[in-house]
Protein backbone atom coordinates (compact mmCIF):
# COMPACT_ATOMS: atom_id res chain seq x y z
CA UNK A 1 0.00 0.00 0.00
CA UNK A 2 2.71 1.94 0.62
CA UNK A 3 4.27 1.88 -3.08
CA UNK A 4 1.13 2.72 -4.18
CA UNK A 5 0.33 5.23 -2.45
CA UNK A 6 4.11 7.00 -3.12
CA UNK A 7 3.10 6.39 -6.86
CA UNK A 8 -0.42 8.09 -6.42
CA UNK A 9 1.18 11.05 -5.08
CA UNK A 10 3.60 11.80 -7.75
CA UNK A 11 0.76 10.93 -10.05
CA UNK A 12 -1.93 13.22 -8.49
CA UNK A 13 -0.45 16.43 -9.31
CA UNK A 14 -0.03 15.89 -12.94
CA UNK A 15 -3.34 15.81 -15.20
CA UNK A 16 -2.34 12.64 -16.79
CA UNK A 17 -5.29 9.89 -17.80
CA UNK A 18 -4.83 7.09 -15.55
CA UNK A 19 -6.10 3.11 -15.85
CA UNK A 20 -6.46 1.90 -12.82
CA UNK A 21 -6.50 -2.04 -13.50
CA UNK A 22 -6.97 -4.56 -10.49
CA UNK A 23 -9.64 -7.13 -9.45
CA UNK A 24 -12.85 -6.09 -7.98
CA UNK A 25 -13.02 -5.03 -4.52
CA UNK A 26 -8.94 -4.04 -4.32
CA UNK A 27 -9.74 -0.77 -3.97
CA UNK A 28 -9.40 0.88 -7.55
CA UNK A 29 -12.12 3.83 -7.18
CA UNK A 30 -10.43 4.49 -3.86
CA UNK A 31 -7.34 5.08 -5.56
CA UNK A 32 -9.40 7.20 -8.45
CA UNK A 33 -10.82 9.50 -5.56
CA UNK A 34 -7.53 9.55 -3.51
CA UNK A 35 -6.12 11.06 -6.87
CA UNK A 36 -8.79 13.61 -7.19
CA UNK A 37 -8.16 14.71 -3.82
CA UNK A 38 -4.40 15.31 -4.18
CA UNK A 39 -4.58 16.86 -7.27
CA UNK A 40 -4.82 20.67 -8.08
CA UNK A 41 -8.54 19.96 -9.10
CA UNK A 42 -9.69 18.98 -5.90
CA UNK A 43 -11.96 21.55 -5.36
CA UNK A 44 -13.74 21.07 -8.36
CA UNK A 45 -16.38 18.20 -9.28
CA UNK A 46 -15.64 14.44 -9.21
CA UNK A 47 -18.00 12.94 -11.42
CA UNK A 48 -18.52 8.71 -11.54
CA UNK A 49 -20.01 7.22 -14.43
CA UNK A 50 -20.62 3.45 -14.07
CA UNK A 51 -20.17 2.44 -17.74
CA UNK A 52 -21.67 -1.17 -16.49
CA UNK A 53 -25.18 -0.03 -14.56
CA UNK A 54 -25.77 2.66 -17.35
CA UNK A 55 -28.15 0.66 -20.13
CA UNK A 56 -26.56 1.00 -23.43
CA UNK A 57 -28.89 3.08 -25.29
CA UNK A 58 -28.21 5.92 -22.59
CA UNK A 59 -24.89 5.69 -22.03
CA UNK A 60 -23.79 8.26 -25.23
CA UNK A 61 -26.47 10.82 -23.42
CA UNK A 62 -25.02 10.24 -20.26
CA UNK A 63 -21.60 11.26 -21.31
CA UNK A 64 -22.66 14.15 -23.80
CA UNK A 65 -25.55 14.83 -22.69
CA UNK A 66 -28.67 15.90 -25.08
CA UNK A 67 -30.65 19.01 -26.65
CA UNK A 68 -34.56 18.47 -25.92
CA UNK A 69 -36.70 16.11 -28.54
CA UNK A 70 -33.39 14.45 -29.36
CA UNK A 71 -35.19 11.19 -28.67
CA UNK A 72 -38.17 10.00 -27.30
CA UNK A 73 -38.23 11.23 -23.77
CA UNK A 74 -35.90 13.93 -24.02
CA UNK A 75 -38.41 16.30 -22.75
CA UNK A 76 -35.74 18.71 -21.83
CA UNK A 77 -32.42 19.05 -22.75
CA UNK A 78 -29.38 18.23 -20.29
CA UNK A 79 -26.05 18.49 -19.67
CA UNK A 80 -23.55 15.20 -19.90
CA UNK A 81 -21.30 13.62 -17.37
CA UNK A 82 -18.20 15.22 -19.14
CA UNK A 83 -19.52 19.07 -19.19
CA UNK A 84 -20.39 18.32 -15.39
CA UNK A 85 -17.02 17.41 -14.66
CA UNK A 86 -15.63 20.64 -16.27
CA UNK A 87 -12.30 22.10 -14.49
CA UNK A 88 -12.46 18.65 -12.43
CA UNK A 89 -12.08 14.94 -12.82
CA UNK A 90 -14.42 12.28 -14.59
CA UNK A 91 -14.11 8.75 -13.45
CA UNK A 92 -15.10 6.15 -16.06
CA UNK A 93 -15.35 3.32 -13.93
CA UNK A 94 -16.30 -0.41 -15.55
CA UNK A 95 -14.58 1.31 -18.67
CA UNK A 96 -14.77 -1.91 -20.35
CA UNK A 97 -18.21 -2.17 -20.23
CA UNK A 98 -18.67 -0.10 -23.37
CA UNK A 99 -19.84 -0.67 -26.81
CA UNK A 100 -17.69 0.17 -29.30
CA UNK A 101 -19.81 3.18 -30.88
CA UNK A 102 -19.50 4.72 -27.54
CA UNK A 103 -15.49 4.28 -27.27
CA UNK A 104 -15.20 5.73 -30.69
CA UNK A 105 -16.79 8.82 -29.23
CA UNK A 106 -15.65 8.77 -26.29
CA UNK A 107 -11.95 8.58 -28.18
CA UNK A 108 -13.07 11.96 -29.67
CA UNK A 109 -13.64 13.28 -26.26
CA UNK A 110 -10.06 12.23 -25.30
CA UNK A 111 -8.11 13.21 -28.34
CA UNK A 112 -9.56 16.98 -28.53
CA UNK A 113 -11.73 17.53 -25.21
CA UNK A 114 -15.05 18.89 -27.11
CA UNK A 115 -18.19 16.82 -27.80
CA UNK A 116 -21.61 17.43 -29.11
CA UNK A 117 -24.41 16.67 -27.47
CA UNK A 118 -27.18 13.80 -28.76
CA UNK A 119 -28.96 15.89 -31.09
CA UNK A 120 -27.12 18.61 -30.75
CA UNK A 121 -24.42 20.90 -33.42
CA UNK A 122 -22.83 23.09 -30.76
CA UNK A 123 -19.39 21.69 -30.30
CA UNK A 124 -18.74 22.07 -26.54
CA UNK A 125 -15.25 22.25 -24.91
CA UNK A 126 -14.47 20.65 -22.06
CA UNK A 127 -11.51 20.84 -19.27
CA UNK A 128 -11.11 17.11 -17.45
CA UNK A 129 -8.91 14.95 -16.19
CA UNK A 130 -9.51 11.20 -17.06
CA UNK A 131 -9.91 8.42 -14.93
CA UNK A 132 -10.93 5.00 -15.66
CA UNK A 133 -11.14 1.87 -14.01
CA UNK A 134 -11.66 -1.50 -15.19
CA UNK A 135 -11.34 -5.47 -13.65
CA UNK A 136 -10.72 -6.92 -16.99
CA UNK A 137 -7.14 -7.04 -18.70
CA UNK A 138 -7.83 -4.37 -21.00
CA UNK A 139 -5.21 -5.89 -23.31
CA UNK A 140 -6.71 -8.83 -23.68
CA UNK A 141 -9.78 -7.26 -24.53
CA UNK A 142 -7.88 -4.95 -27.32
CA UNK A 143 -6.42 -8.46 -28.36
CA UNK A 144 -10.12 -9.93 -29.08
CA UNK A 145 -11.47 -6.81 -30.94
CA UNK A 146 -13.59 -6.02 -28.22
CA UNK A 147 -11.88 -2.65 -27.41
CA UNK A 148 -10.40 -0.32 -29.69
CA UNK A 149 -6.60 0.11 -29.31
CA UNK A 150 -6.52 3.45 -30.03
CA UNK A 151 -8.63 3.94 -27.06
CA UNK A 152 -6.91 1.86 -24.90
CA UNK A 153 -3.29 4.26 -25.47
CA UNK A 154 -5.68 6.91 -25.00
CA UNK A 155 -6.67 5.72 -21.65
CA UNK A 156 -3.11 3.98 -20.20
CA UNK A 157 -1.32 6.70 -19.97
CA UNK A 158 -0.33 6.12 -16.76
CA UNK A 159 -1.22 2.76 -15.61
CA UNK A 160 -1.68 2.14 -12.21
CA UNK A 161 -2.29 -2.07 -10.78
CA UNK A 162 -3.51 -2.53 -7.88
CA UNK A 163 -2.77 -5.94 -6.55
CA UNK A 164 -5.15 -8.73 -4.85
CA UNK A 165 -5.26 -8.62 -1.44
CA UNK A 166 -3.34 -12.18 -1.60
CA UNK A 167 -0.20 -10.84 -3.32
CA UNK A 168 0.20 -8.13 -0.40
CA UNK A 169 -0.65 -10.23 2.43
CA UNK A 170 1.45 -8.01 4.96
CA UNK A 171 -1.38 -5.13 4.49
CA UNK A 172 -3.89 -7.29 6.38
CA UNK A 173 -3.26 -7.03 9.83
CA UNK A 174 -3.80 -3.49 9.18
CA UNK A 175 -6.55 -3.14 7.01
CA UNK A 176 -8.07 -5.99 9.97
CA UNK A 177 -7.39 -3.61 12.47
CA UNK A 178 -8.88 -0.42 11.24
CA UNK A 179 -11.92 -2.15 9.79
CA UNK A 180 -11.96 -3.70 13.31
CA UNK A 181 -12.51 -0.31 14.92
CA UNK A 182 -14.53 1.20 12.84
CA UNK A 183 -17.38 -1.41 12.65
CA UNK A 184 -17.04 -1.29 16.75
CA UNK A 185 -17.91 2.20 16.37
CA UNK A 186 -20.23 1.20 13.33
CA UNK A 187 -22.66 -1.55 15.36
CA UNK A 188 -21.28 0.24 19.06
CA UNK A 189 -19.94 -3.22 19.75
CA UNK A 190 -16.45 -3.60 22.49
CA UNK A 191 -13.89 -5.23 20.73
CA UNK A 192 -10.74 -6.48 22.58
CA UNK A 193 -8.58 -6.65 18.97
CA UNK A 194 -7.83 -10.14 17.23
CA UNK A 195 -6.70 -13.57 18.48
CA UNK A 196 -3.86 -14.99 17.68
CA UNK A 197 -5.34 -17.56 15.62
CA UNK A 198 -7.63 -14.98 13.75
CA UNK A 199 -4.58 -13.12 12.33
CA UNK A 200 -3.37 -16.21 11.22
CA UNK A 201 -6.76 -17.09 9.75
CA UNK A 202 -7.09 -13.80 7.94
CA UNK A 203 -3.45 -13.73 6.60
CA UNK A 204 -4.04 -17.37 5.36
CA UNK A 205 -7.11 -16.58 3.18
CA UNK A 206 -7.11 -15.81 -0.13
CA UNK A 207 -9.70 -13.46 -0.69
CA UNK A 208 -10.97 -13.60 -3.96
CA UNK A 209 -13.07 -10.54 -2.94
CA UNK A 210 -10.23 -9.06 -1.75
CA UNK A 211 -10.65 -5.73 0.68
CA UNK A 212 -14.14 -5.87 0.38
CA UNK A 213 -14.09 -9.01 1.65
CA UNK A 214 -12.43 -8.51 4.45
CA UNK A 215 -14.49 -6.16 4.95
CA UNK A 216 -17.57 -7.46 5.00
CA UNK A 217 -15.62 -10.37 7.08
CA UNK A 218 -14.55 -7.77 9.66
CA UNK A 219 -18.01 -6.45 9.95
CA UNK A 220 -20.06 -9.79 10.28
CA UNK A 221 -17.00 -11.09 13.36
CA UNK A 222 -17.78 -7.74 15.09
CA UNK A 223 -21.31 -8.48 15.19
CA UNK A 224 -21.02 -12.23 16.17
CA UNK A 225 -18.33 -11.50 18.65
CA UNK A 226 -19.52 -11.00 21.85
CA UNK A 227 -18.76 -7.84 23.99
CA UNK A 228 -15.60 -7.20 25.34
CA UNK A 229 -14.41 -10.44 23.44
CA UNK A 230 -11.12 -10.95 21.48
CA UNK A 231 -12.22 -11.87 17.83
CA UNK A 232 -11.83 -15.17 17.24
CA UNK A 233 -11.50 -17.72 14.13
CA UNK A 234 -14.91 -18.69 14.42
CA UNK A 235 -16.33 -15.18 14.15
CA UNK A 236 -14.43 -15.07 10.77
CA UNK A 237 -16.44 -17.93 8.83
CA UNK A 238 -14.16 -18.34 6.69
CA UNK A 239 -15.31 -21.74 6.03
CA UNK A 240 -18.82 -21.04 5.19
CA UNK A 241 -19.62 -21.97 8.56
CA UNK A 242 -20.89 -18.87 10.70
CA UNK A 243 -24.24 -19.26 8.41
CA UNK A 244 -26.69 -20.71 10.37
CA UNK A 245 -29.83 -19.98 7.80
CA UNK A 246 -29.51 -22.48 4.95
CA UNK A 247 -29.15 -19.99 2.72
CA UNK A 248 -31.25 -16.48 2.41
CA UNK A 249 -34.79 -17.24 0.76
CA UNK A 250 -37.18 -14.85 -0.80
CA UNK A 251 -37.92 -13.24 2.42
CA UNK A 252 -34.65 -11.31 1.92
CA UNK A 253 -35.59 -8.57 -0.33
CA UNK A 254 -33.20 -6.59 -2.64
CA UNK A 255 -32.87 -3.07 -1.07
CA UNK A 256 -32.39 -5.03 2.97
CA UNK A 257 -29.98 -3.40 4.51
CA UNK A 258 -26.42 -4.90 4.27
CA UNK A 259 -26.32 -9.04 4.94
CA UNK A 260 -24.03 -9.67 7.73
CA UNK A 261 -24.28 -13.80 7.38
CA UNK A 262 -23.24 -13.82 3.84
CA UNK A 263 -24.71 -17.71 2.81
CA UNK A 264 -22.43 -19.95 1.19
CA UNK A 265 -24.44 -20.24 -1.93
CA UNK A 266 -27.40 -22.64 -3.05
CA UNK A 267 -26.45 -26.08 -2.37
CA UNK A 268 -27.50 -28.36 -5.12
CA UNK A 269 -29.11 -31.90 -4.00
CA UNK A 270 -31.69 -32.58 -1.60
CA UNK A 271 -32.49 -30.22 1.20
CA UNK A 272 -32.19 -30.76 5.19
CA UNK A 273 -35.55 -32.81 4.72
CA UNK A 274 -34.55 -34.71 2.11
CA UNK A 275 -36.64 -32.09 -0.40
CA UNK A 276 -35.43 -31.98 -3.69
CA UNK A 277 -35.88 -27.93 -4.92
CA UNK A 278 -37.03 -26.95 -8.12
CA UNK A 279 -34.20 -25.38 -10.56
CA UNK A 280 -36.42 -22.36 -10.01
CA UNK A 281 -35.96 -22.32 -6.47
CA UNK A 282 -32.31 -23.10 -6.33
CA UNK A 283 -31.41 -20.73 -8.68
CA UNK A 284 -33.31 -18.21 -6.81
CA UNK A 285 -31.44 -19.09 -3.49
CA UNK A 286 -28.05 -18.94 -5.37
CA UNK A 287 -29.18 -15.14 -6.77
CA UNK A 288 -29.72 -14.08 -2.91
CA UNK A 289 -26.27 -15.50 -1.67
CA UNK A 290 -25.10 -13.61 -4.03
CA UNK A 291 -26.63 -10.78 -3.33
CA UNK A 292 -25.95 -11.35 0.03
CA UNK A 293 -21.98 -11.89 -0.84
CA UNK A 294 -22.05 -8.46 -2.56
CA UNK A 295 -23.45 -6.69 0.05
CA UNK A 296 -26.71 -6.23 -2.16
CA UNK A 297 -24.72 -4.64 -4.76
CA UNK A 298 -25.88 -5.99 -7.86
CA UNK A 299 -23.67 -4.65 -10.15
CA UNK A 300 -21.22 -6.72 -8.53
CA UNK A 301 -23.60 -9.92 -7.96
CA UNK A 302 -24.42 -9.84 -11.56
CA UNK A 303 -20.82 -9.86 -12.37
CA UNK A 304 -20.38 -12.91 -9.88
CA UNK A 305 -23.18 -14.92 -11.01
CA UNK A 306 -21.63 -14.29 -14.87
CA UNK A 307 -25.01 -12.52 -15.83
CA UNK A 308 -26.28 -9.01 -17.14
CA UNK A 309 -27.34 -6.60 -14.29
CA UNK A 310 -30.13 -6.42 -16.59
CA UNK A 311 -31.09 -10.21 -16.28
CA UNK A 312 -30.64 -9.43 -12.32
CA UNK A 313 -32.69 -6.93 -12.13
CA UNK A 314 -35.73 -8.49 -13.99
CA UNK A 315 -35.32 -11.79 -11.79
CA UNK A 316 -35.42 -9.90 -8.54
CA UNK A 317 -39.12 -7.87 -9.93
CA UNK A 318 -40.10 -11.61 -10.76
CA UNK A 319 -39.41 -12.81 -6.91
CA UNK A 320 -40.90 -9.23 -5.98
CA UNK A 321 -44.24 -10.25 -7.99
CA UNK A 322 -43.64 -7.36 -10.24
CA UNK A 323 -43.58 -7.72 -13.89
CA UNK A 324 -41.77 -5.82 -16.10
CA UNK A 325 -38.03 -5.04 -15.84
CA UNK A 326 -36.18 -1.93 -16.42
CA UNK A 327 -38.04 0.56 -13.93
CA UNK A 328 -36.22 0.05 -11.42
CA UNK A 329 -33.50 1.98 -10.01
CA UNK A 330 -29.86 0.10 -9.00
CA UNK A 331 -29.71 -1.00 -5.70
CA UNK A 332 -25.95 0.44 -5.24
N1 LIG B 1 -6.67 0.46 1.39
C1 LIG B 1 -7.92 0.48 1.81
N2 LIG B 1 -8.22 0.97 3.03
C2 LIG B 1 -9.49 0.99 3.48
N3 LIG B 1 -10.55 0.54 2.79
C3 LIG B 1 -10.31 0.05 1.56
C4 LIG B 1 -9.01 -0.01 1.01
N4 LIG B 1 -9.10 -0.54 -0.23
C5 LIG B 1 -10.38 -0.81 -0.44
N5 LIG B 1 -11.14 -0.45 0.64
C6 LIG B 1 -12.59 -0.61 0.78
O1 LIG B 1 -12.97 -1.79 0.10
C7 LIG B 1 -14.19 -1.60 -0.62
C8 LIG B 1 -13.96 -1.83 -2.09
O2 LIG B 1 -13.19 -0.78 -2.64
P1 LIG B 1 -13.51 -0.15 -4.08
O3 LIG B 1 -14.96 0.06 -4.26
O4 LIG B 1 -12.60 1.01 -4.29
O5 LIG B 1 -13.06 -1.40 -4.97
P2 LIG B 1 -13.07 -1.58 -6.56
O6 LIG B 1 -11.72 -2.08 -6.92
O7 LIG B 1 -13.57 -0.34 -7.20
O8 LIG B 1 -14.10 -2.78 -6.71
P3 LIG B 1 -15.04 -3.15 -7.99
O9 LIG B 1 -14.13 -3.56 -9.12
O10 LIG B 1 -15.81 -4.31 -7.49
O11 LIG B 1 -15.85 -1.93 -8.29
C9 LIG B 1 -14.65 -0.18 -0.31
O12 LIG B 1 -15.58 -0.22 0.74
C10 LIG B 1 -13.36 0.52 0.10
O13 LIG B 1 -13.62 1.58 0.97
MG1 LIG C 1 -15.31 0.00 -8.34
Amino acid sequence: MEQLRALLRKVARTQATVLIQGESGTGKELVARALHKQSPRAAAAFIKVNCAAVPENLIESEFFGHEKGAFTGALNKREGRFELAHGGTILLDEVSEISPQVQAKLLRVLQERELERVGGNRTIKVDVRVLATTNRQLDQSVARKEFRQDLYFRLNVVPVAVPALRDRRTDIPFLAEQFMHRMARKHGVRVQGFSKECLAALTAHDWPGNVRELQNVIERAVILCGDGEPLGPDHLGLDGIVATAPAARATHTPTAPTATTAPPGAQAGPDADGTLPTLAELEKRHIFAALARCNDNRTHAAKLLDISIRTLRNKLNEYAGKTGGDSEADGD
